[in-house]
């Protein structure tokens, strides 16, 4: 085994399949964790996952499993735009993270333009829908493999 990604969603991204499908689309969040968890399982590694939307099961989440992770994908939801917490944690345990939106934050209202985790991960991708977290669980694996 090469190790443990985690993969970390926030606020409201539960709703998927049901809310806005005009900005976020029509597949469920569990049907996006299933293929995560075979592109992981097929590289060697196990994916744990969580979704939540209360900020401090986050930062717990990301503090217990990220410490001995490989590293985060994350869309942190509305959070991205307002958690220094969210921040720490990552920082806190020194792990690569990447972080994912399904749609283009920058193509909407300006308050989404600012991200607390943009400067602090090895890359965005937003934008691509579903598509955002496919890219970004390969570019992981890339990059872990490149890192060794
Ligand atoms: C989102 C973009 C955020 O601005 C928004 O608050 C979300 C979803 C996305 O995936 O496009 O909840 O992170």
């Amino acid at each position: 085994m090469n190790g443990k990604i985690l993969l970390v969603n926030g606020p409201n991204l539960n709703m998927l399949g049901i809310r806005e499908p005009e900005k976020y689309g029509n597949q469920k969040l569990m049907e996006i964790v299933e293929e995560i968890d075979k592109i992981a399982e097929q590289n060697g590694f196990k994916l744990v996952s969580l979704q939540s939307n209360c900020e401090g099961d986050l930062v717990d989440f990301i503090q217990k499993e990220g410490i001995n992770g490989k590293g985060l994908i994350i869309n942190a939801g509305a959070y991205t735009h307002t958690s220094i917490a969210i921040r720490d944690a990552i920082l806190s345990v020194k792990i690569p993270s990447i972080e994912v939106h399904l749609s283009n934050i920058f193509a909407r209202e300006d308050f989404r333009h600012h991200s607390y985790l943009s400067d602090i991960a090895i890359g965005v991708i937003c934008g691509f829908g579903p598509n955002s977290y496919y890219l970004a669980i390969k570019a992981m694996i890339d990059f872990i493999a490149k890192s060794r």
